[in-house]
């Protein structure tokens, strides 16, 4: 299948661009490198042992979108191209609308043109908010407490109604994330965030490289075993599948529009996180018990069983695998990279 991939350097996009080539597919990223290092496709390239297509495009730029979309003629978008920072979106919610409600539109409005009808929707479980239960399933509630999850949310209903919409022969599949982690097993991609990150998993491997001097944990007196919260860390390799099988089951189903969780169905407390790193480094992790951070939920898993039945699909990697892999990503970071 010919795909068009948004964001395709980013840290979910980098991977799934990967075992998209792996499966045979033939990829075209759509990229402007807002939040991504222009490295990042040569090393995509090393892993797959082929060139990869690459169109310099912001997706708000209609005209340049539209060129790139009218070239490729993609069977499929994956849409990734977002900005996604909870803390920034609450300070700049006008570029998040921007980029991530806008910039969808305008994506629809040119497959449309074009005659794309498959898309493959990269949202977030920020859009429960504050779950009433865990673990999560589709059905839950929603209500995204952050400019970022709004945007996502009005994404995901923007799609919806695209699907919905008289004479429409557009099919989505929209992939709620629950906590993205660990890299590539090569060591060659992983995330990169800019500046000191706000998510919990980089900011481990940082202090454990020596980068930071402590992790502060944020709240020990929420209700779960031992107060931290509790999330589903997914790797990044099992999610990047997920989008592949997604592709695939686009079209083969009744219903146009399809909604899943990709999560491990299994949560784990920041302090059994920082543990688990610990093991893998050799070595403890210094961290300190601080206040809540603002905003932060309790606890929050997944029930992935739509997606493991609709997709045939489960994420494998354990959680050891998780912090082997972003160590082995840390290390070539902070040794080459810089
Ligand atoms: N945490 C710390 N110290 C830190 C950072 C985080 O203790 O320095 C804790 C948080 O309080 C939370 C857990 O670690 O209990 C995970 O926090 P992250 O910031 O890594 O992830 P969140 O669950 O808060 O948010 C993530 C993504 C969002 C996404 C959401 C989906 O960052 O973009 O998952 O539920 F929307």
């Amino acid at each position: 299948m010919k795909v068009l991939v948004t964001g395709g350097a980013g840290f979910v996009g980098s991977h799934t661009v990967v075992e998209l080539v792996a499966a045979g597919h033939e990829v075209q990223v759509v990229e402007n490198f807002c939040n991504s290092e222009r490295w990042i496709v040569e090393r995509i390239e090393r892993i797959t042992g082929k060139a990869l297509a690459l169109d310099e495009v912001d997706i708000r730029d209609r005209a340049a979108l539209l060129g790139s979309l009218q070239r490729f003629q993609p069977d499929a978008v994956i849409h990734f191209a977002a900005l996604k920072s909870v803390s920034e979106s609450a300070e700049r919610p006008a570029d998040y609308y921007d980029v991530n409600v806008a910039g969808t539109a305008t994506l629809l409005d040119v497959m449309d043109q074009v005659g794309c009808h498959r898309i493959v929707f990269s949202s977030s479980a920020t859009v429960y908010g504050q779950p009433d239960a865990c673990p999560v399933a589709e059905t839950a509630p929603v209500g995204p407490g952050n400019p970022y999850g709004r945007t996502k949310l009005i994404g995901e209903w923007l799609i919806r109604d695209c699907v919905a919409a008289p004479g429409a022969a557009l099919h989505a599949a929209i992939l709620r994330y629950f906590n993205p982690v660990g890299a590539h097993p090569s060591g060659l991609i992983g995330e990169l965030p800019r500046g000191v990150p706000n998510n919990l998993a980089p900011y481990i491997t940082q202090t454990a490289a020596g980068q930071r001097d402590y992790i502060r944990v944020f709240g020990n007196d929420y209700a779960t075993p031992d107060g931290t919260g509790v999330r589903d860390y997914i790797h990044v390799v099992d999610l990047a599948k997920a989008h592949v099988a997604a592709l695939g089951a686009l079209g083969g189903r009744r219903e146009r529009d399809l909604t899943l969780n990709l999560g491990t169905g299994r949560g784990y407390s920041v302090l059994e996180l920082i543990e688990t790193f610990a093991t893998v480094v050799g070595k403890p992790i210094p961290y300190q018990l601080q206040g809540r951070r603002a905003g932060d939920i309790g606890e929050c898993w997944a029930d992935p069983s739509l997606a493991n039945e609709v997709l045939g699909w489960r994420a494998e990697e354990s959680l050891q695998d998780i912090c082997t892999d972003a160590w082995r990503w840390q290390m070539n970071v902070a040794g080459q990279a810089g």
